[in-house]
Order: C-alpha cells, then structure tokens, then sequence
C-alpha cells in the first residue's frame, strides 16, 4: 500500500489543478452514516419516501423525523483526519477545489476554502412557499421548524427531484475538463450528476485516486491508483508522503 501512496502523493505533487470529489464516507469517521453500506441511512429510511421533494411536500412532517436524527448526529460531528488532510493539501497548494456530495459543512470547518456543495448545505432552511429564509440554528428548538407564515421549512440540501445548484453544475464540469489529478473520496459514485465528474476528467487525461473501504464501479473502470481502507488515514498517509518529498532540501524533486 505505501508504493500506491507514494505513487498517489507524486501524481498530487506534479499536479497543477487537482480536484477531490467526496461523498458520505469521508465523514463517517466522524460519526456521520453514509447513505449505502450496512446500517446506513437508506438501509433505516426508504429515499423514496424520505428524500424526495416530492415526499417533502406531502409529509413534511414525516420527513423531517429523519431530517431531525440527521441533524443531531451532524451536530455534534467534527472534521476528521482526511478533512483536516484534504485542507492542509489545500493550504500547501496541492489541492484546488473539493466538489462535495455532503452537506455537513465538514470540508470547510476543517480547513478547505475551495468546496463547491453539489447538494447544498444544512446550515439555512427556506419556506417553499414565502421564501424566508432562515439559520438552522435558529429553530433548533422547533420541531418541524416553521416559517412564520407557519408553512414548515425545509433545509437548503438538493432533494432527489431538485435540480444541483447550476453554479455548482457548470463550476464542477469546468474544473473536471482542466483537472490533472481528481481524488474520488468516499463515494459509491452512485448518484448522477456528480458520479459522472470523474470520467469527464478521465476522458480529458486526468489521473483518478480513488479512496474507499471498498471497490466500486469505477475501481475496475476509470480508477489509475485505488486506496483501498478509511478516508481519514489513507488522506493523512497521502499528506505526510506529500510532506517527505516537499521538504527534501534547498533543491526538492
Ligand atoms: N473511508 C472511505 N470510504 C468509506 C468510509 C471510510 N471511512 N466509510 C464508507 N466509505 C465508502 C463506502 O464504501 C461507500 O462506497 O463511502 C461510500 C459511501 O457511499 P454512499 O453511502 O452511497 O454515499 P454517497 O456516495 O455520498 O451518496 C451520494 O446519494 O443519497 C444521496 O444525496 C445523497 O449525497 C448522497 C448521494
């Protein structure tokens, strides 16, 4: 595995716009379940019946019983060792932009400035029907929040049914074209658009990373070096590589 992560550590190195596409298993080390593997959130909650805006809009109510679970776990979570890599990577210029699937604000407390948040973020709730807006925090203590029109209010993260952000959409689809090297963090690449932003760059000559706890459909496909185990120590392992070879005297490699 070390040859892999040196290999993966000089690819970031001679990179000169690397990009991270991450999703749910890079926060599970922080105490967030993803979304597919046993004991994940769909595995206790039907998408369908929870994570549409269809569903929203019929049973708020309903739907926010899942959203409250969510949101106490999400909470108390903190950034973990590959968000907190993933910034120092950022602050020493060997990554550029994260696209994120998540919407736990992780990749920001720990560190990376450049997130593009392909299903919006946790931290507002809007009114579908008024359009206030409002902080999360601010109705903690409502359950389900309501709008002061006494509408209920739904959190600003893109539910199946909802268009991505198209800012996000076109951003992401310029960086994947330009990309060098795209680390693919903690996804089952499952869910479209974003699962395609790997191969747009592969077809343009990007090298691809990929980090899981295990194989997915693009491990056999379009992955050049896979790291298979945790996001948190493998993202660390690739950090410290890259830090080895930084500092090698007053000539580095
Ligand atoms: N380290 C690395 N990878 C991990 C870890 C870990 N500690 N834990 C889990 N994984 C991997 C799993 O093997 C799986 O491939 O993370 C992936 C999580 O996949 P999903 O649960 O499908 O989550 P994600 O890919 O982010 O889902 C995409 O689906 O439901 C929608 O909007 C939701 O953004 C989400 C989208």
């Amino acid at each position: 595995m070390q040859e892999l992560i040196e290999k993966a550590a000089a690819a970031v190195k001679s990179s000169k716009l690397t990009i991270a596409l991450t999703g749910a298993g890079i926060s599970v080390e922080s105490g967030i379940p993803d979304f597919r593997s046993a004991g994940g959130l769909w595995t206790r909650y039907d998408p369908s019946e929870y994570a549409t805006i269809d569903a929203f809009v019929s049973s708020p109510e309903k739907v926010w019983e899942m959203l409250k679970e969510m949101g106490e776990i999400v909470g108390k979570a903190r950034p973990n060792k590959a968000h907190l890599g993933l910034g120092e990577l950022e602050r020493m210029g060997y990554m550029h932009f994260i696209i994120t699937q998540n919407i736990d604000n992780l990749h920001q407390a720990g560190g990376s400035r450049n997130v593009i948040e392909y299903h919006g973020n946790a931290s507002t709730l809007s009114c579908l029907w008024c359009g206030r807006t409002y902080r999360s925090e601010e109705k903690l203590h409502e359950h389900p929040p309501r709008c002061s029109c006494k509408k209920v209010l739904k959190p600003d993260v893109i539910f199946f049914g909802e268009a991505i952000p198209s800012e996000a959409l076109s951003r992401s689809y310029e960086l994947a074209s330009r990309a060098q090297v795209v680390m693919v963090v903690g996804t089952s690449a499952t869910v479209s658009p974003a699962n395609t932003i790997p191969a747009a760059a592969k077809r343009r000559g990007a090298t691809i990373i990929e980090i899981n706890m295990e194989r997915t459909h693009l491990t056999d496909t379009i992955t050049d070096i896979f790291l298979e185990g945790s996001a948190g120590s493998l993202i660390w392992d690739l950090l410290e590589a890259v830090k080895k070879t930084s500092s090698g005297g007053i000539f580095p490699a």
